[in-house]
């Protein structure tokens, strides 16, 4: 019986990651994973139910029963993210969520609690995977393996035009610090660190438009 085939797309904060794995998903009628998503929606969900992060055993714990579902609106660019049964696609994308997603996200134990999850969107007909560790970790074995990379300037240059519509955006050199400060701590962490999969075809976007990029990816794809 054939596999499941799958695209892993790793890289760091700002890349452009989730907007061309959305595209190529689309492009090839698979299924999408945003595991920064999952991280993220974690995150809240330990927030609103008053879980201390400083103690791995309830975090281990509540991420097994972890309540998340994603939503696809026709016409929408974005996900609708529930968590607990409760809409939270605004308070996921912002900068906060993202720095306590990266805090906790340094626990191993934690990190398999939450594999399964999302192993889970391996499904038919296939699945583009974006996260840290989609094409070490999670998907070691899959067939097709990207991993984007841009300097740290672009990625927040452009982490700031998708946060303009936002009430609390911030300014450039605000978030190229966190861009940088959440960039150091995924990359040094013991457990899953963002690193190149050995077998990963590595893009430098920084100076690529979006299109080149989708370009690159869907001829690695489209075999
Ligand atoms: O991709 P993102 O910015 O939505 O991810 C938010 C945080 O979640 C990121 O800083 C680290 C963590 N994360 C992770 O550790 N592993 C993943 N596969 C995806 C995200």
């Amino acid at each position: 019986m054939q596999d499941i085939p799958v695209l892993t797309i790793d890289g760091p904060s700002g890349v452009g990651k989730g907007s061309v794995a959305r595209i190529v998903a689309d492009k090839m009628g698979w299924n999408l994973l945003d595991s920064g998503a999952i991280y993220r929606g974690f995150a809240l969900s330990s927030l609103s139910r008053n879980i201390n992060l400083t103690d791995e055993q309830d975090l281990i714990e509540h991420a097994e029963k972890l309540d998340l579902r994603f939503e696809s609106i026709e016409g929408q660019e974005l996900l609708n993210v529930y968590v607990d049964g409760v809409e939270v696609s605004k308070e996921l994308r912002t900068e906060k969520t993202a720095e306590i997603a990266s805090q906790l996200a340094v626990i191993g134990p934690l990190r398999v609690a939450l594999l399964k999850k999302q192993q889970q969107f391996k499904q038919s007909p296939g699945l583009v995977a974006d996260g840290r560790d989609m094409g070490t970790v999670v998907f070691p074995n899959a067939p097709f393996k990207v991993y984007l990379t841009a300097s740290a300037q672009e990625r927040a240059q452009r982490r700031l035009k998708q946060l303009q519509n936002s009430a609390n955006a911030g300014n450039i050199s605000q978030i190229l610090a966190e861009v940088k400060k959440r960039d150091e701590r995924d990359a040094n962490r013991k457990h899953s660190p963002l690193t190149p999969a050995k077998d990963a075809l590595i893009i430098d976007t920084t100076c690529l438009t979006i299109d080149e990029v989708i370009t690159k990816v869907m001829a690695l794809v489209e075999v």
